[in-house]
């Protein structure tokens, strides 16, 4: 199967999931987007509103904050390919649930599998988690963790991974938006410079 009618299979796939319960309430799933060949993947939790009205990831308030990240970092949003955990909107935008998470996991790996990016964002608690617990890396939280780079094997991807706050916790909390600024100017933005220095290299 070639690699765009792989995707479409995973897109069609979940526009008619009905694996969790987080099926019941949705408008819209919100399977992902950018483009296959992006060598940054960013995962977040969990649609919200705006995304689940839309059907895209990070269209809402915390998108825009997610969009001045990646501008800092040097990053187009065009050239990322950005999705979350699960891919419908949890009711009241509660957490998803450690079942409807698990249902949901088999298409982020195919996702993954597909892009095979160099680089994965895990924003927030819920995606470094869910994606270290896949990799066997033992997790202490964000707190302490977030800004690391972790190496990592996950659904046979060998990628680097950086941990940082979601861009919603930070919206209205200056010192986490100091943090996840910081983590992605001294963090993200050097390990995107040295992936850029390796692809132009002859
Ligand atoms: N929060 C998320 O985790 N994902 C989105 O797509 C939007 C808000
Ligand atoms: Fe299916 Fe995932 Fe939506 Fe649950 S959240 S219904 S598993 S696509």
């Amino acid at each position: 199967m070639s690699l765009n009618s792989e995707w479409l299979e995973i897109i069609y796939e979940i526009q008619n999931c009905k694996k969790c319960r987080l099926h019941e309430n949705r408008i819209n799933t919100v399977p992902g987007e950018g483009p296959l060949t992006a060598k940054v993947v960013l995962i977040g939790e969990a649609p919200g509103r705006k995304e689940d009205e839309v059907g895209s990831p990070f269209v809402g308030p915390a998108g825009r904050l997610l969009n001045t990240l990646l501008e800092n970092s040097g990053l187009k949003r065009e050239e990322v390919f950005i999705t979350n955990i699960v891919k419908c909107r949890p009711p009241g935008n509660r957490k998803p649930r450690r079942d409807e998470i698990s249902q949901c996991l088999g298409y982020l790996g195919r996702q993954l599998r597909l892009i095979k990016p160099r680089v994965l964002i895990l924003l927030g608690n819920t995606a470094a988690e869910t994606i270290y617990g896949l990799s066997g890396v033992e997790w202490h939280g964000m707190m302490r963790d977030h800004g690391k780079i972790f190496e990592i094997n996950v659904y046979g991807v060998k990628t680097i991974s950086i941990p940082t706050f979601h861009p919603a916790a930070a919206l209205y909390n200056p010192r986490l938006r100091t943090i996840l600024l910081e983590d992605f100017t001294k963090v993200v933005k050097p390990v995107i410079e040295e992936l850029d220095k390796t692809f132009t290299q002859p």
